[in-house]
């Protein structure tokens, strides 16, 4: 498996995630304040519910439903009630356009 499209850098609006599905696996595709790109799992792990519907702070993803923040660049759950972290990928950018390999997850 290698790398797919996703969107462009340049479309996607800062703080507002993308929700894409890549084989079957849904991600959160985020553009940060600071211009950064990140792809972490769009399910949350307290419920099964989309985080791309949730809202960003900073390096955040907070999940609408009960408030659990998971961290963008580690995946890890910041707080309660959810304490399993989601997958962060490996976001690449060739020009203006953001790649990610559903099946490459960041050591972290
Ligand atoms: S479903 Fe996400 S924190 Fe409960």
């Amino acid at each position: 498996m290698s790398a797919q499209r996703v969107c462009s850098a340049s479309g996607l609006e800062m703080d507002t995630p993308l929700r894409v599905e890549l084989d079957g696996i849904a991600i959160a595709v985020v553009k940060d304040s600071d211009g950064e790109i990140h792809a972490i799992g769009d399910r949350c792990t307290h419920g099964d519910v989309s985080l791309s519907e949730g809202f960003v702070e900073g390096k955040t993803l907070e999940c609408w439903a009960h408030g659990s923040a998971f961290s963008l660049e580690t995946g890890a759950a910041l707080n309660l009630p959810a304490y399993e972290p989601v997958p962060v990928f490996v976001v690449q950018i060739d020009g203006d356009d953001v790649l990610i390999d559903p099946t490459v997850t960041k050591e972290v």
